[in-house]
């Protein structure tokens, strides 16, 4: 293949600044407000929400911590029951580590890759004494954010939505962030729009996020000297940072645009070629961000590929002996020479060494996550990444089959 690596690296997602941020940090400095509050804070926070369709949101130093005050808002104390989505980045589920809950994670559908409502069902049978709920929108894409509404609400059990990942992606025309008690928004450097670093907590409820504002001041009371009644936290977000974050909103749309166009541009060439995969899916009545384009390759092509060669040996001391496939470590080692970044689906944690002594309620048969963790990949996705970079990221990929 007559492909020379690409000078600069093609990233899975990098931050993509306009400009207009620069004019919110310069404001921030004019009027010397450069503190974890002042006038970006309060307004990124009403933009934030009223674009999500939520009532309030606290911005925060990042996506965790807002995880982590909805985790104590909802009640959530030591052995307190938390179902969490299995397949998942460890940051939705370490804040319910943080108040020593009982985790009980749940294996996803095959047409969302995220939670199952079917099984949250199951689990909640088994666990009627739950005190929280938390699916996420992984990759950008909505799970199915109603059903599980329902069935939270029914039970009287705290839904969180994780929609770190989904900013700007809706179903059945409500935006990601506003189902259930809480959203979590996340403005890591990765994310569709980036702060440089932050998150948001998000509810309808005024009264909640104001004492999620409360605890991340160090739960300080309005008294003239320092008095406390409970745990605070440092999690507020700095007026610089939500400066970016504001600037950055502003071309939320366009950059939703632009990786749809990248998701589809992977889809119609992978099918054009013929290659053996398929794409990461979303429900017919979602609207996905497409934070990250993703593929499943074929199972026939991984367990011939498997069978060829075990690569599980080369990393002892692995828990489960379940890792991504070797065509997959393949694809990702070929498109690494030619300095171009991918990475494997979200490891499942009930196979994480940390966190396999909680439950898992798996389907019955195969595990879904296990399958997707072994077959699936991250493509570079981003926004920067011309048409001309992609096809030749996308011969890289074919060539390895
Ligand atoms: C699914 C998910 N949940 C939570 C987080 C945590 O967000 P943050 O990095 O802002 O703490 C992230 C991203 O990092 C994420 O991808």
């Amino acid at each position: 293949m007559d492909i020379k690596p690409f000078e600069k690296k093609i990233f899975l997602s990098s931050p993509t600044m306009h400009g207009e941020e620069m004019k919110y940090i310069q404001d921030a400095f004019d009027k010397n407000w450069v503190a974890p509050l002042g006038e970006n804070v309060d307004c990124f926070e009403k933009e934030a929400a009223s674009f999500t369709g939520s009532g309030h949101g606290a911005a925060l130093a990042s996506g965790t911590a807002a995880l982590h005050l909805a985790f104590r808002l909802a009640g959530v104390t030591a052995g307190s029951k938390v179902i969490c989505q299995d397949m998942t980045f460890s940051a939705t589920v370490n804040p319910a580590v943080y108040q020593d809950a009982e985790l009980i994670f749940v294996d996803s559908e095959r047409e969302t890759w995220n939670m199952d409502p079917e099984l949250l069902e199951e689990a909640l049978e088994r666990h009627p004494d739950a005190k929280a709920v938390v699916p996420a929108d992984l990759y950008g894409t909505p799970a199915r954010l109603d059903e599980m509404e329902d069935i939270c609400r029914s039970r009287g059990i705290p839904l969180i939505e994780d929609s770190a990942e989904s900013l700007g992606s809706s179903l059945k025309g409500r935006k990601c962030g506003c189902f259930g008690d809480f959203g979590i928004l996340s403005f890591n450097g990765n994310k569709i729009i980036t702060s440089s670093g932050g998150g948001m907590l998000l509810s309808d409820d005024e009264s909640v996020i104001k004492k999620a504002r409360f605890m991340a001041t160090q739960a300080r009371e309005a008294y003239p000297w320092y008095e406390h009644r409970e745990l605070g936290y440092n999690y507020r977000m700095s007026n610089i940072v939500a400066g970016i974050g504001r600037g950055q909103l502003l071309h939320l749309a366009e950059h939703v645009k632009e990786k749809e166009r990248i998701y589809r541009h992977y889809a119609e060439r992978f099918s054009e070629i013929g290659l053996p995969l398929s794409m990461n899916p979303y429900a017919p009545e979602a609207r996905p961000n497409f934070w990250l384009s993703g593929i499943l390759v074929n199972k026939d092509v991984c367990d011939a590929a498997d069978e060829k060669e075990d690569v599980s040996k080369d990393y002892p001391g692995m828990l489960s002996g379940i890792c991504p496939s070797a065509i997959v470590l393949r694809i990702m080692k070929t498109l690494s020479e030619y300095n171009v970044e991918s990475r494997p689906i979200w490891k499942p944690m009930h196979l994480q060494p940390f966190y396999n002594r909680y439950e898992f309620i798996g389907h019955h048969g195969e595990t879904v996550n296990e399958d997707i963790f072994r077959r699936g990949l991250c493509l570079p996705s981003d926004i920067k990444m011309t048409e001309e970079q992609q096809d030749t990221v996308i011969d890289i990929i074919a060539s390895c089959f």
